[in-house]
């Protein structure tokens, strides 16, 4: 049976170049960097060149990178520490419907420790309307938290713009950047786009897991979220993983010199799969933003059918995708991100992502579209509704 791997926004494999630059970190160079001996020091000094490669590479400086253990764990720093240092200066917390739920939890929390929190709705392709985000600001206000690129759907939002907007309303609002989906696939420089605080996990760009970074931008106050050794400068204590620190380096560091033809291959490749897929299928939309979406990035959804069967069935055939986003799936409810661009529950139920990678080639997308058309119409036989027949005689809009 064919395997074709169509998850990447899900987790990445590791790059073999990557695993090389880990492999003298477990037991040659494996010394923790805060001790004193001569290993130590080295092994702190290896620390610090990744940090400030990592640093540069997005354009911040290498104080400005704390490692933390992924994504979840850099967003809920940004937005707890941020939130609980700045709390003199207001309540207020204004952030997107569209979240991931690292996001979205931590705000429920806030909540609970007598935050306000505001969620901008999203435009039907999953942008964020600056208009809706000027009113949202109040003298409260005193944190901004918008992902740079959707996980389920890939939207991209004009982050350089919304940092303007509420830096022009008030200058001391903080505003945090979720750019686990975004960085090494698309550019990113913290300084030109003017974020505070940004997230970022090495998975994501072919790098290993257990490993992320927090930007905070020099002057930004925070409290630490965990407390120890005072390792990362005091911000985030416990022994940094210098291993998957390494890997994350050298992973960002591959993906900035390919990045934008990788993203045109890959984007090339979508369209392709996409067309392939309206020409097969009858009653199928696909969801994001035309123009402002990740390269990568295929969600769909097909009338008729229930998403998880067809990603199970789809499974059965070698293939692996997600029903709509693989973060969101283990609980079972309906995807916020689908709801807030209002598609109706029998367009969300029947939704898919395929997310493509840098190993994706178009024999690749020929198997995944004959087992799709296969299944797809397998499973609509099955409906009550009837055959596809009846779906293109009677089309829904
Ligand atoms: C947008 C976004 N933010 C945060 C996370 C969490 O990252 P991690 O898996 O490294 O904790 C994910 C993971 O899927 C994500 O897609």
């Amino acid at each position: 049976m064919n395997k074709v791997y169509l998850d990447y926004a899900a987790t990445t494999p590791c790059d073999e170049r990557v695993v090389k630059e880990m492999a003298d970190y477990w037991n040659k160079n494996f010394a923790n960097p805060s001790s004193i001996h001569q290993d130590g020091m080295r092994a702190k000094q290896c620390l610090e060149k990744n940090r400030a490669k990592i640093a540069e590479l997005i354009g911040a400086q290498a104080k400005e990178i704390i490692f933390t253990s992924g994504g979840t764990e850099a967003n809920n720093t940004a937005i707890k520490s941020a939130a609980k240092a700045n709390a003199g200066k207001g309540n207020h917390i204004i952030s997107t419907a569209i979240e991931h739920p690292s996001v979205l939890e931590s705000l429920k929390f806030l909540e609970k420790c007598g935050f306000e929190v505001t969620l901008l709705e999203v435009d039907p392709y999953g942008r964020v309307d600056l208009d809706k985000l000027t009113e949202a600001i109040r003298p409260q206000t005193i944190l901004v938290s918008v992902m740079h690129a959707n996980n389920e759907i890939g939207t991209i939002q004009p982050i350089s713009d919304i940092v303007s907007t509420v830096k022009r309303i008030k200058e001391d609002i903080l505003v945090h950047t979720d750019a686990v989906q975004s960085l090494g696939h698309i550019p990113v420089h913290v300084r030109k786009m003017g974020m505070d605080l940004l997230s970022a996990s090495a998975h994501k760009f072919y790098g290993p897991k257990g490993v992320g970074l927090l930007y905070i931008k020099k002057g930004t106050k925070m409290t630490p979220l965990i407390h120890g050794g005072g390792q990362e400068g005091g911000k985030r204590a416990s022994t940094e993983n210098t291993p998957a620190i390494a890997g994350m380096r050298k992973a960002l560091e591959i993906n900035a010199q390919n990045m934008d033809k990788e993203a045109k291959e890959t984007a090339k490749l979508r369209d392709l799969f996409k067309k392939k897929i309206k020409e097969h299928i009858p009653q199928v939309r696909f969801n994001g933003h035309p123009k402002y979406g990740l390269p990568n990035n295929l969600s769909m959804s097909v009338k008729y059918i229930d998403g998880e069967a067809l990603a199970l069935r789809l499974d059965l055939e070698g293939i692996s995708c997600s029903t709509g986003s693989a973060c969101s799936s283990e609980k079972g409810l309906p995807s916020q991100t689908l709801q807030a661009i209002g598609l109706s529950g029998e367009w969300i139920h029947g939704t898919i992502r395929f997310s493509l990678g840098k190993y994706t080639c178009l024999e690749d997308i020929d198997y995944c579209v004959a087992a799709l058309t296969k299944v797809v119409q397998a499973l609509r036989n099955l409906s009550p509704l009837g055959d596809v027949a009846h779906y293109r005689q009677h089309p829904v809009k």
